[in-house]
């Protein structure tokens, strides 16, 4: 069967991480998560005083340091893991304190044509789902199957919520909720590549769905553009 790519994007905590996840082990193809780059070079950036008391980004340092900042994943016992400059960040970087500078980051053009470069890097065999919020429209506006997840920002908080606090994270939902809110505000209303859903994407509200409801819905979408695409041929 000929490999294709396969875009997730969708608003934060909508569970397409999980989803896209579980879709890429389940037909042998590679995983990658677009946010987990942002979120590193995040991390980068607080680690060397680049974010300022007032959540400010000294931008110009930033962009200079690009080419001194290397992600890249590594497959393990959890999955996969992120590593930046070869130092595994996974739990880092989902900490509250790097999601709430990430989207500041995030809207710097040239973080996004840098790590779109990337993307569309590890995506030159096809044979990959990647999860964001661009991916159907900037990074792979040709993708074969192209989804958008989304659900009530209460949902999303509580998931990110449970999420949290599973791992042990101290914080309130208030605390969840409000930078859920500020996420979507900043990602929806950036210059470069703001969040939107590509015109051919399929939306898929998943509020109301379980986790085995919603990978069962992505297997069968895969399945039905699997056969259009071999039939085609
Ligand atoms: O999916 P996530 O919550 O881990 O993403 C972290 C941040 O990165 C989010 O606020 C938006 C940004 N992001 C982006 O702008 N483009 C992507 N392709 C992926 C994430």
């Amino acid at each position: 069967m000929t490999p294709i790519i396969i875009a997730v994007d969708g608003y934060s905590s909508s569970g397409k991480s999980s989803m896209a996840k579980r879709l890429a082990r389940e037909i042998g193809y590679r995983y990658v998560d677009s946010g987990a780059m942002y979120r590193a070079v995040t991390l980068w950036a607080m680690r060397n005083g680049l974010v300022r008391p007032d959540g400010s980004i000294k931008e110009d340092t930033l962009i200079a340091s690009l080419p001194e900042i290397h992600i890249d994943f590594k497959v393990d016992s959890n999955g996969q893991s992120t590593l930046l400059n070869g130092e595994n960040v996974e739990h880092e970087i989902r900490t509250l304190e790097v999601s709430s500078h990430v989207s500041p980051v995030a809207a710097i053009p040239a973080v996004r044509h840098s790590l779109v470069l990337k993307q569309q890097e590890f995506g030159n065999k096809k044979g990959i789902v990647m999860d964001g919020r661009d991916i159907g429209t900037t990074v792979f506006p040709d993708a074969e199957m192209k989804v958008f997840v989304t659900a009530s920002p209460e949902t999303r908080a509580e998931r990110r919520y449970k999420e949290l606090t599973d791992k042990g994270i101290d914080t309130t939902f208030d605390e969840v909720l409000s930078n859920v809110n500020e996420r979507d505000r900043i990602d929806e209303t950036r210059a470069e590549s703001p969040l939107r859903r590509a015109d051919d994407a399929i939306l898929l509200d998943n509020s109301n769905m379980t986790v085995e409801q919603q990978s069962q819905w992505l297997k069968d979408l895969y399945n039905q553009i699997i056969s259009r695409h071999e039939n085609s041929k």
